[in-house]
């Protein structure tokens, strides 16, 4: 009767991995009961998260390797896994679905840097904004609800925010990865949209020093003013200090990623007998809307929402 906090199903987002092919399910090893799904099986993840209730899948694509390049141009591609998927769950659910598409190069590029890099390896911030606004715009084309840009350059909301309006997409909407760390916990995702291996170097020139939580409220900031509608903060547990300062300093909707790491981990510690799998995952969602969360980007979604219905 007292409690302060309520997790609903609503509040749920469940990322999902597009792979190519047809009836193909492929397990991610690092992710125990995570599957890459091809475009039929993601529709079927997306019928099933309509019948739990679960508001918004978040789709990110494991392109095949031949399609990688230094330019990461299969972004663009209106026919790529990406654009294929959006388009056949928006045939079969119409809109009980809500998509959330990802603005980042990592999957496309053969150096899986989430920009355009010089012969250094160095990202480039504005020449890699301007890829960035054509893949938004093809996906939103595809039919996206909400463009995700997870890749952290500078000034790229703003130059979304003003593409969409120009070409017939005012309602799409703006997530922002406005305040993403550069992070140890990202491991089994890059495994699962392939880009782990492929890696050279790290992110830290564009992701963020855990070590700051100041800087996290101005690059929010920043996307506010661009034309954000919501902020993320990833990851999750390691930084509801921040989510907590995002909510009470800009009271806009603000959504934690609980990442890939912070997934194999909750699983990691239930095989070995720490916990409960179940309480253990329930107590850390029910956390972030502790902190002010509005939503979770959660591996767990289908997990938690059975619970959540009884
Ligand atoms: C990159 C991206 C990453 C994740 C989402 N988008 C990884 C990275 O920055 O290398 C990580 C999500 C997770 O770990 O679950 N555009």
């Amino acid at each position: 009767m007292q409690r302060e906090t309520v997790l609903t199903v609503s509040d749920l987002i469940w990322p999902l991995f597009v792979t190519d092919g047809e009836g193909v399910e492929d397990p991610v090893q690092s992710l125990p009961g995570v599957s890459r799904w091809s475009v039929d099986g993601i529709v079927k993840r997306a019928r099933e998260a309509v019948d739990l209730g679960i508001p918004c899948i978040a789709l990110f694509p494991n392109t095949p390797e031949s399609a990688r390049s230094e330019d990461g141009a299969e972004a663009l591609n209106p026919d790529n896994l990406m654009c294929r998927a959006i388009k056949a769950v928006r045939d079969a659910c119409g809109s009980d679905i809500g998509i959330l598409t990802d603005v980042a190069l990592d999957p496309y590029t053969s150096h899986g840097q989430d920009g355009l890099v010089n012969e250094d390896g160095y990202v480039l911030n504005d020449d890699t904004v301007a890829v960035l606004v054509d893949q938004a715009l093809v996906q939103a084309d595809a039919g996206a609800d909400i463009v995700a840009p997870s890749d952290m350059m500078d000034g790229r909301v703003k130059a979304i925010r003003m593409a969409l309006e120009m070409n017939g997409h005012p309602n799409v909407q703006i997530m922002s990865y406005a305040a993403k760390y550069a992070s140890a916990f990202y491991g089994p995702f890059r495994d699962a949209v392939g880009s782990g291996g492929l890696l050279k170097g790290d992110k830290k020139s564009y992701q963020m020093d855990p070590a700051n939580g100041d800087e996290a409220l101005r690059e929010i900031a920043l996307d506010i003013a661009e034309g954000a509608d919501s902020v993320m903060v990833k990851p999750g547990l390691a930084y509801l200090d921040v989510i907590w300062r995002a909510k009470q300093a800009f009271g806009v909707p603000v959504y934690a990623y609980q990442v890939s790491g912070e997934y194999a981990l909750i699983e990691a510690g239930a095989a070995a007998g720490i916990g409960d799998r179940d309480a253990l995952l329930m107590e850390k969602l029910v956390a972030f809307k502790r902190a002010g969360c509005s939503g979770v980007l959660t591996y767990h979604a289908p997990v938690a929402a059975r619970l959540l219905n009884g």
